[in-house]
């Protein structure tokens, strides 16, 4: 899987379609709003269809709104998941207050509707551990956050892998809150299965001032030879 794009801009995703070098995109209500997606709950449903229909069969995070009750949140996740078959659902660990029914949401979407689960906004081993444990097919560390508290995500990452391989449990992870350039490889090689980037990244990762430098002069000297 590798590499995830987190935007709603339709623009930037086609962007990186088209060079074939992202595997899904990831979503979020700050992330929707910053790509300028307006119109309510409506304009929401009608960007992430356009987005699923353009990446599928790739995967496309959207997250529930609702964080009110375990009846309600399974209600949003049915809904959000009918509108395309490769709709993803986040649901964060816990509510803002701690509340820790969400692990309910997720065990019930994954094993009894059958609606594959990105458990979000998490920021240690022992809650990726637990998401895992609960049947989610994605489980989101957000590294840059955990690296923002002082902290060190690439030994949370080691430990998060080799715990799931272990267990032989069956969930991605997904390294989220992308901060640098080099947090792609580094978290890839430390054991995330995926690195969700942020856009502006990508053209940073292709371009080389050294590679600028060689390829001018492979094309002075062609000119030599073209007459
Ligand atoms: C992706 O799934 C996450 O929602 C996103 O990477 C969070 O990014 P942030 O920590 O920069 O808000």
């Amino acid at each position: 899987m590798a590499l995830f794009l987190d935007t709603g801009n339709i623009k930037e995703i086609k962007q990186s379609l088209d060079m074939g070098i992202i595997r899904g995109v990831t979503t979020n209500p700050t992330i929707l709003a910053q790509s300028g997606v307006t119109g309510g709950m409506a304009g929401v449903k009608k960007a992430m269809i356009e987005i699923a229909n353009l990446i599928a069969p790739y995967p496309l995070s959207v997250e529930l709104t609702k964080n009110d009750s375990v009846d309600d949140m399974i209600a949003q996740a049915i809904e959000f998941s009918a509108w395309a078959k490769n709709i993803v659902i986040k649901v964060p660990i816990h509510g803002p207050n701690g509340e820790i029914d969400n692990l309910r949401v997720v065990h019930q979407l994954e094993k009894k509707h059958n609606i594959r689960v990105n458990v979000t906004a998490m920021m240690s081993v022992q809650q990726c551990f637990l998401a895992a444990m609960a049947g989610a097919t994605y489980v989101s560390l957000f590294c840059g956050r955990i690296n923002n508290m002082g902290y060190n995500s690439i030994e949370d990452l080691k430990l998060l892998r080799k715990l799931l391989d272990m267990h032989k449990l069956p969930a991605q992870i997904i390294c989220a809150s992308t901060r640098e350039i080099l947090n792609v490889v580094e978290w890839l090689d430390a054991g995330g299965h995926i690195v969700t980037v942020v856009p502006k990244f990508i053209e940073g990762m292709i371009v080389h001032p050294y590679t600028k430098e060689t390829v001018q002069m492979f094309l002075n000297d062609a000119k030599k030879f073209q007459g």
